[in-house]
């Protein structure tokens, strides 16, 4: 089978050849203390080693339930937010049909997402959607404490017993959170729900191929454990020990790192496939909350394109500089679409009668790569043979390993997210939240 390839030989000239090789062997050292858990974060390592992320038997509790509710459910709704639903909602975007939600049945689940705002509007066209539908819930929260998937659940709770009642809406509902902490955990205890275990080790942003993000894409009809194995090939490349050469995650980290230092601040993840964009979305959690912090970081942005071309490719063309791009490119798609002749050609475009779309789109990719170089940005490459679960599974490997490799060389630890809790404090002084009562005189003067 192929793997994952990376190119970053377009990055050199923007790079020298000497600082890369001078890297590597640093990057070497931040891979292993991955292992030794020598570094900052040591205690949320459990994502790097995927053959022990997972047990089989809970492997198989998680495939076992999924199966149940997939004969009996035309909707899945996930409540979670952060990396509480960003990976599984990334895989599931990635593999599904684009339009499935146009084909909503039992045994073939739509898997949606609540509780990752809290716009109004949504959350009651979201029920409003569900009401006469056959569906289940799958509540996800590590701290089991976080607001917005709390207030989501509140109501989609009150909502699934009033139509089920209580013992049948127990059935439907599994909660996936501490084995012993947070309020969730302690509600499904009341409650009987199933529930699945979020190690302690392992942080929300790299939980995808935990069962925060293998219960609801196993809902979906994806093979969990092609993804776990196309992760477990990156892993067995980047493992300790391995040469430079052989671990291509570092190759990853280490040119983004020297990209940084030439004052290239924002890399932009580029797809030329739309299946991708909520890929982009996780891979900018995962690097954003991972980097960015004592005043330092990359700035995680994406764009859809050829579809972003007709909007962000003028500013990334030759708008303010220190922009690289890493692309994500599929070798082939599923499906195959020809460009049909047409006789009055008044649209003129028989030049392309006969070829697949694909091709337009791959010379789109290339004609944007050598424009955006002449533009000054870097472009880094990585190719996929196939939007499948075990390519999937090699790209959310490399990029969680090279995360953590990148965030140790940067000199942050790449596995707190102190930043989070700034937003957090405020909200709840504001909302009176019991045990802010300080904050809440404090924030109440400052709005004065
Ligand atoms: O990566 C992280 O740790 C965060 O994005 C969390 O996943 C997010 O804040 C949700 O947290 P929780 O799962 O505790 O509800």
């Amino acid at each position: 089978m192929k793997d994952l390839k990376l190119d970053i030989s377009k990055a050199f000239g923007f790079v020298s050849e000497n600082d890369y090789k001078s890297l590597q062997a640093t990057a070497l050292e931040k891979n292993a203390a991955l292992y030794d858990k020598t570094l900052p974060g040591n205690d949320f390592l459990g994502w790097a080693d995927v053959k022990n992320i997972i047990s089989a038997q809970e492997l198989s509790e998680i495939e076992q339930k999924a199966a149940e509710l997939r004969q009996k459910i035309e909707i899945l709704v996930v409540i979670g937010i952060g990396g509480s639903y960003l990976g599984a909602k990334a895989v599931i975007d990635a593999l599904s049909n684009s339009f499935a939600q146009m084909n909503i049945q039992k045994g073939k689940p739509l898997v949606i997402f609540a509780g990752q705002n809290i716009g109004e509007d949504y959350i009651y066209e979201l029920m409003a959607a569900i009401e006469n539908r056959e569906y289940a819930l799958c509540v996800i929260s590590k701290s089991g404490t976080t607001t917005e998937p709390a207030i989501a659940f509140r109501l989609l709770k009150a909502q699934i017993e009033k139509k089920y009642g209580k013992a049948e809406a127990a059935n439907r509902i599994v909660a996936i959170t501490d084995k012993s902490r947070g309020a969730l955990r302690k509600l499904a205890d009341s409650e009987g729900y199933k529930t699945f275990v979020i190690g302690d080790s392992v942080g929300g942003r790299f939980s995808v191929l935990t069962p925060v993000g293998l219960f609801p894409i196993a809902v979906a009809g994806f093979d969990i454990k092609q993804l776990l194995a196309g992760a477990t090939k990156v892993e067995e490349m980047s493992a300790k020990g391995k040469s430079f050469e052989e671990n291509v995650p570092a190759h990853y980290a280490v040119v983004r790192n020297l990209l940084y230092r030439k004052n290239f601040g924002t890399e932009i993840l580029v797809n030329f496939h739309p299946k991708l964009h909520y890929f982009s979305e996780w891979w900018k959690q995962l690097y954003g909350e991972s980097e960015g912090k004592e005043g330092k970081g990359i700035f995680p942005a994406s764009v859809d394109f050829t579809s972003d071309l007709h909007s962000m490719g003028q500013f990334i063309q030759e708008g303010t500089r220190g922009l690289y791009e890493t692309v994500i490119s599929i070798a082939q798609p599923d499906n195959k679409v020809e460009i049909p002749s047409d006789a009055q050609n008044l649209d003129q475009l028989n030049y392309l009668a006969g070829k697949r779309v694909d091709e337009v789109n791959k010379q789109a990719e290339l004609g944007t790569k050598l424009a955006h170089l002449d533009g000054g940005v870097p472009q880094i490459r990585i190719e996929i043979p196939q939007l499948n679960e075990y390519y999937l599974g090699q790209l959310i490997y490399f990029f969680e390993k090279a995360c953590g490799i990148s965030g140790y060389i940067l000199g942050v630890n790449p596995f707190n997210q102190p930043g989070v809790e700034a937003y957090k404090k405020n909200m709840f002084a504001l909302l009176n939240k019991p045990g802010f009562e300080e904050e809440s005189k404090k924030i109440q003067e400052r709005l004065k």
